[in-house]
């Protein structure tokens, strides 16, 4: 098939090279000229583990291209893939401009388009858009949906710093259409996609999106509550969610306690679905929750750092990982924000440390030090936090420690085995 997909962020981006790598001919937009110049070379504008490789593949044989013209996007393809962002509003609900822009482009390119088009929405958002502002703006073309173009909706579940593989074996693929032949263009996309397929209507795929990342959140946010409990109890909360997690009605996975959930998603959408409950009048009680433990989770953390050594003052302490999570360059709700605000808050002195994130986090933070590598971020250290879990930070040993002043190492997220560090002082959260 023909596809257009506009936005060339994290979805946008793996989704194009995800088609074009099951041979369909894909066409990426961005108003962005740079990035589309970027990819028509074959570099990727962001960070993701294997899309470098594929996307020089791809560009080089033809399959996948760049443009900043939509209207040409439009008319070269047979469907078209929405997938710009939807950052939170000031009110925590959903700032959907980026959306309606996209779709009154579309528009203006249907109206000069004589064949049937898919348009497709991927971007993550509140059900009864695709439906409303999305369908309001394409009728705008003149043109007729189910006779002219085709309505869809079709969430993507893709987690950065895995995005490709989490695109390419998905858990399932949730196809929305509001018609027939929609659908059916849909599920020829996807035919080559070795998952179960959910066959719905555009708000029920538009709230699974919402109710998986909420879930998902939950799920950490509980994890944090009992590793809470745990820490004062002298049970390991890792312990006790292997146990837990066995369970198949449970599963282990996102029961990980930490310094909290970041990312540009879980707050984002958890946010928005609250906002979206109560616009319907409804109490959001338990997601209430969920946020209230996340925004915790990171001062907690500096609490027991605080309880250990008496005073942060004048203390120098090292935060390894500024991304939100290993693996990515991408610092957004990184729970290293409030974490470093609270140790300079507290007095410390505080150098950061990340494979891939320092540049951008340092254009949000300029008041901290910013080491070049591990040695240097942990020489004269009295204290480090692990914040995120890049594969660097599991393989460090008591010989990196041993460069520290105070070889307090406060592990945030559970990577190393204190069994194995000698001379260490190490505190684990849910420990
Ligand atoms: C998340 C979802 O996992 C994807 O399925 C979804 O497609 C995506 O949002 C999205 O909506 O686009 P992502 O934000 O990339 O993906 O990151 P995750 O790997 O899910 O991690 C989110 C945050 O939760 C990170 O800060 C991570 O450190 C934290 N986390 C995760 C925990 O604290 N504990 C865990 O057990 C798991």
């Amino acid at each position: 098939m023909r596809i257009s997909v506009i936005g060339t962020g994290y979805v946008g981006l793996v989704s194009g090279v995800g088609f074009a790598s099951v041979g369909h001919d894909v066409l990426c937009v961005d108003i962005d000229e740079e990035k589309v110049e970027m990819i028509n070379r074959g570099e990727p504008p962001i960070y993701e583990k294997g899309l470098e490789e594929l996307l020089g593949v791809l560009v080089t044989s033809g399959k996948l291209k760049a443009t900043t013209d939509t209207a040409r996007a439009v008319v070269k393809t047979d469907i078209t893939f929405i997938c710009v962002g939807t950052p939170s509003g000031e009110d925590g609900g959903q700032d959907l401009s980026y959306i309606e822009k996209a779709a009154e482009d579309v528009a203006e390119a249907l109206a000069k388009k004589d064949d049937y088009h898919v348009v497709c929405v991927k971007s993550t958002v509140k059900p009864g858009t695709t439906d409303g502002l999305v369908l309001r703006a394409l009728e705008s073309s003149g043109k007729k949906v189910g006779d002219d173009f085709g309505l869809a909706m079709n969430p993507e579940f893709l987690r950065e710093g895995i995005a490709l593989k989490d695109f390419m074996e998905p858990d399932r693929v949730v196809i929305g259409a509001l018609d027939k032949r929609s659908m059916e263009i849909l599920a020829e996309v996807y035919k080559e996609f070795p998952a179960p397929k959910v066959y719905t209507d555009l708000r029920t795929a538009e709230m699974i999106k919402y109710v998986s990342n909420a879930l998902l959140a939950t799920k950490i946010s509980f994890a944090n509550e009992v590793s809470r409990i745990c820490e004062e109890t002298g049970i390991d909360v890792y312990d006790v969610m292997g146990g837990v997690g066995l369970d198949h009605r449970i599963n282990r996975d996102f029961l990980n306690a930490g310094c909290g959930f970041g990312g540009s998603c879980f707050p984002k959408d958890v946010k928005a679905l609250v906002k979206y409950a109560h616009e319907l009048g409804m109490s959001s009680h338990l997601l209430d929750a969920v946020l209230e433990v996340n925004e915790e989770q990171p001062v907690h953390v500096i609490d027991m750092l605080e309880r250990n050594m008496g005073s942060l003052e004048d203390k120098k302490v090292t935060v390894l990982g500024l991304a939100f999570k290993g693996g990515t360059d991408d610092i957004r709700e990184t729970r290293a924000l409030p974490m470093v605000k609270e140790l300079v808050k507290r007095g410390s002195e505080v150098v950061g440390y990340d494979p891939e994130a320092m540049k951008n986090f340092s254009f949000v933070v300029d008041y901290i030090d910013y080491a070049g590598d591990l040695e240097e971020a942990l020489e004269g250290a009295d204290a480090c936090i692990i914040q995120n879990d890049w594969q660097e930070f599991k393989e460090l040993t008591s010989d990196d420690f041993a460069v520290m002043k105070n070889k307090i190492v406060l592990d945030g997220r559970r990577l190393l085995d204190p069994s194995k560090l000698d001379g260490v002082t190490y505190l684990g959260v849910g420990l």
